[in-house]
């Protein structure tokens, strides 16, 4: 039995400092957030543009009596938005932190939602065994992208749905598309959403950067303001400009018994003229090289 409440008793579930804690994403905004907001209650309105990601994740997939697993759940604010605004039957949140499943399962109290210990590798669940999986904003941490591609393949059932969400630097682009394409998955949308994350951003850094100055020891603040993308930070500078892009995708998974087969775009003569990986490296050994060389030319020998 899963234990929902602190130990005290009390319910976490709307105390705004530990809902405000529950998100760890960047956030979202658009046009269509900005006309019609979102209604939340009122202990959500301060997570308001991290609740707007995971509607952009799957608002519009049509939860309602779907079985949903979010791999990489994190503090579990958004498992806990889908479970409590779109009606779902179930809503299983995966992470590879048990810190992290501890404090969900006592911080959300939602019906139909439930958190599993687990890594994106290995996915503890049975084949087919839900009808939508989401991953937001964490498949940058993984070892592998492709296997982890495999195993939300396996536990969708056929016909589900795989909507991603994450920021990748653009010399590794290519190699994502080529991962989503040997996924066996097809691709229904696609949009790269880094100017909405960033619009999301420059609404909540001030107060980003005021509740690191007020809780975080001033050596550790200029690391956790660019791993938040404060504004003016390394991170926020790399999304601003481009250089690292937020990418958002929806999935299917193909009825290979109806005899369908995946269908995903991929430009596989692009990918033999340019290896992204092979440049990359290219790109670091020259770096090192014109390093080396410098450093050398700096340490002739004086000949006397
Ligand atoms: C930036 S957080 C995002 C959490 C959540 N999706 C959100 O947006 O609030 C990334 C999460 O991925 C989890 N994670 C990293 N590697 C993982 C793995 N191999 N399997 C499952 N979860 C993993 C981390 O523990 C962390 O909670």
């Amino acid at each position: 039995m899963l234990q929902k409440r602190s130990e005290a008793g009390a319910d976490r579930s709307t105390d705004i400092e530990t809902v405000s804690s529950t998100f760890m994403d960047y956030g979202y905004m658009d046009e269509r957030f900005r006309e019609n907001p979102l209604p939340l209650k009122a202990h959500h309105e301060p997570c308001r543009y991290a609740i707007q990601l995971y509607h952009h994740v799957v608002g519009d997939l049509g939860v309602k009596g779907k079985h949903v697993l979010e791999v990489g759940s994190g503090r579990g604010g958004g498992s806990n938005y889908v479970a409590e605004y779109l009606e779902p039957a179930s809503v299983t949140g995966l992470d590879l932190s048990s810190a992290a499943i501890d404090f969900c399962r006592r911080a959300h109290t939602a019906d139909r939602l439930t958190f599993v210990e687990g890594t994106a590798m290995d996915l503890p669940f049975k084949d087919s065994s839900f009808d939508i999986v989401m991953n937001v904003e964490s498949s940058h941490c993984y070892p592998s992208f492709d296997k982890f591609l495999s195993e939300a393949a396996r536990v969708l059932r056929p016909g589900g749905l795989f909507s991603w969400v994450d920021a990748r630097f653009d010399d590794r682009l290519l190699d994502l598309e080529r991962s989503f394409a040997l996924s066996g998955l097809d691709l229904v949308r696609q949009t790269d959403i880094t100017q909405n994350v960033v619009q999301a951003l420059d609404a909540i850094s001030d107060d980003k950067k005021r509740v690191i100055e007020e809780k975080i020891p001033r050596p550790f603040r200029p690391l956790i303001m660019s791993g938040v993308a404060v504004r003016g930070t390394l991170v926020y500078n790399a999304l601003e400009s481009g250089k690292l892009r937020y990418l958002s995708k929806v999935l299917r998974k193909p009825d290979r018994a109806a005899g369908e087969e995946a269908n995903y775009p991929f430009d596989w003569s692009a990918a033999e003229r340019f290896d992204p990986g092979a440049g990359s490296t290219l790109r670091r050994f020259q770096r090192t090289k014109t390093w080396m060389s410098r450093y050398i030319s700096s340490k002739k020998p004086t000949i006397i």
